[in-house]
């Protein structure tokens, strides 16, 4: 049990006094027209941000803006935006792993890849692909509830960790139960860390449009197999509300020492109500708690609004046999990989039971993620977010292409039967017998306001041309360049029909390390070198990266696990161009803010297209 008493030390050096050229106003949530299907009243909560203009003009945008996009006709987007290669139609979808094709996983550390001393293969079964059953969605009489974690009960709680604890002491009476904790960790380590092949290549269920699916049922069995143990049909997971101020904090009822919910291995310093940084890479923010709030339903409001107004910009690129780019979606990307590094402890530091250094165990590596409780409450909340983006209207739909809908995992039922499932059937959480207890998004309202340069814009032509910079060699510092837009003054119809991309191509950097870097438009010489506020119309969005392997083939033990990663990134901005006043402008100002941690080698080059969604 815990071995200490004392608080972790205060995160978040306050800076208020440095912050007084802000308008610190205090912002209240307000119920919004924005969104056309019903919405509860936000509660208010107080959140000082570094933004200005509250008047209605910024509410008018946003709703001309949500007009447009609602007036956007989704197909579900079968191709996407040019990083998404077109897929051929009679392309292969993934076809569920059997128990016999499952191998030793490996991870990287220390910029190492590690093989696995815990084999994560599921328990064999006497199958092979063809004779493992189809899993059919079974009638449901009553609905399972999700709530936000934050607002459960002692009785909830209580519930909770007794269903929790079974699955543990299934791990010391039976060690080969599918349903027991371990068992069900493994899942995700087996399906992440290299134990399956998808023809000559691992199967990874990150960085592509296999994630929201996969660990949707991942979930599904997980509280149904919770429910079983503590014979409560009806029994929900909790989410993890990081999207609202009262849940941007690790859930209370997983900080308690001692509670099966608990897990020694996080970081210590993220404890008791320490506020989550929903950009976390490894760098602690000094900042107020309330301006990090606000960092955070900026950060919600791009990934979810602005930089996801399509299916593959929101889910992530297309993976199928032989068509396996990663590239994750916008949530996956942010705030996901955040929130796991933020709970687990600290890459190079001693783990708390054990003479072994970590590795960012348990939440920060994927070999381990599952064996921290508070994981499933984290993807209840990722899952949920799908749920919304849907609502959000334009082409914000699910995908269409068949070889999505028809890729398949393998899963265990309650009943300790295999199954192999189909995205197809996990499109609508009610038909899988569960949904979200509503609860206010103020993200949706919180398009950031305060403009960098309101009086002024950027001169492009006092910042090199695009064709100047790139290749970019080495991004170690901030940079600015012009470039040209493909058109200018487009229509409502023009945006309509297609999404005007910033792309950056062929991103070269180490996959061994912590990747990120922000990009704004419009700064020029004199704001460049401010590149920590994100909570400005200017900030377009980041690219970030775990470190992670791509293995083409089994890895051997200690082998340096450095390789050369090269993807594309696209960032959506016809929003922005509004937003800032861009829209006529025949070229614009881009400035990319390199983040610690890690480095971006090369650049290859930048372009601005027109895309369909
Ligand atoms: Cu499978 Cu949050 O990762």
């Amino acid at each position: 049990m815990g071995s200490t008493n004392t608080l972790p030390l205060p995160t978040y050096k306050s800076l208020s006094s440095s912050s007084s050229s802000f308008t610190n106003s205090y912002f209240i949530a307000k119920p919004s027209q924005l969104f056309l299907q019903r919405r509860r009243r936000c509660q208010s909560f107080k959140v000082s941000c570094n933004s200005n203009n509250s008047t209605g003009e910024h509410d008018k945008n946003l709703e001309a803006n949500l007009d447009r996009r609602n007036l956007l006709l989704g197909l579900g987007g079968l191709y996407g935006v040019a990083n998404l290669a077109p897929l051929a139609a009679s392309a292969t979808p993934i076809r569920a792993p059997d128990g016999y094709t499952c191998c030793q996983a490996t991870t990287t550390c220390d910029e190492k890849t590690v093989v696995l001393k815990d084999n994560c293969c599921p328990p064999p079964i006497p199958l092979n692909y063809e004779t493992i059953p189809c899993y059919k969605l079974p009638t449901m009489t009553k609905l399972r509830i999700r709530s936000p974690a934050q607002n459960a009960d002692e009785e909830y709680i209580d519930k909770y960790n007794k269903a929790i604890s079974k699955m543990k002491e299934l791990d010391k009476t039976e060690p080969f139960n599918p349903l027991g904790f371990k068992q069900q960790a493994h899942i995700h380590c087996a399906y992440c860390n290299g134990a399956y092949k998808v023809g000559d290549k691992v199967l990874q269920v990150h960085n592509s449009w296999l994630f929201f699916p996969f660990h949707r049922w991942y979930l599904y069995f997980y509280e149904r197999i919770l429910g079983t143990l503590i014979d409560d049909p009806t029994f929900a997971l909790p989410y993890w509300n990081w999207d609202h101020p009262n849940g941007m904090l690790l859930p209370p009822m997983f900080d308690r020492e001692g509670s099966s919910l608990y897990d020694e291995n996080r970081n210590q310093s993220h404890r008791k109500g320490t506020i989550i940084d929903l950009g976390y890479f490894g760098d602690e923010v000094e900042t107020t708690t309330d301006q990090l709030k606000c960092n955070n339903l900026t950060l919600m409001y791009r990934q979810m609004v602005t930089n996801a107004p399509c299916p593959l910009l929101f889910f992530g690129s297309p993976y199928s046999l032989g068509n396996n780019i990663e590239t994750p979606g916008t949530i996956e990307n942010i705030p996901h990989i955040p929130v796991h590094i933020w709970t687990g402890t600290v890459a190079g530091t001693p783990l708390p039971n054990d003479k072994k250094k970590s590795c960012g165990e348990d939440m920060g590596n994927f070999y381990s993620a599952g064996l921290d409780p508070v994981f499933y409450c984290h993807h209840a909340n990722v899952d949920r977010m799908w749920n919304i983006w849907k609502t959000i209207g334009g082409k914000r739909k699910d995908i269409i292409h068949p070889d999505w809908r028809n890729s398949e995992f393998f899963f265990y039922d309650e009943n300790k039967n295999p199954y192999r499932v189909k995205i197809q059937d996990c499109l609508d959480s009610k038909k899988m017998g569960y949904d979200y207890a509503e609860m206010c998004t103020p993200w949706r309202d919180f398009k950031p306001k305060l403009k960098r340069a309101t009086t002024r814009k950027a001169n492009p032509s006092s910042v090199p041309s695009s064709s100047e910079v790139f290749p970019i060699a080495k991004l170690d510092k901030p940079i600015s360049f012009s470039i040209t837009r493909p058109a200018t003054a487009r229509t409502q119809d023009d945006k309509n029909e297609k999404e005007e991309m910033l792309t950056f191509n062929n991103i070269k950097y180490d996959n061994t390390k912590y990747i990120r870097f922000d990009v704004y438009l419009n700064m020029d010489k004199d704001t460049v070198m401010n590149c920590d506020n994100i909570n400005v119309i200017e900030f377009a969005g980041s690219y970030t990266s775990l470190p992670h392997v791509h293995l083409h083939k089994a890895a051997a033990r200690d082998e340096p696990a450095h390789q050369n990663t090269s993807v594309n990134f696209q960032l959506a901005i016809t929003e922005l161009l509004e937003d800032i006043g861009l829209e006529n402008e025949e070229s614009i100002t881009v400035t990319l803010c390199p983040k610690k941690f890690g480095e971006i080698t090369s650049i290859a080059c930048a372009d601005i297209q027109l895309a369909d969604c």
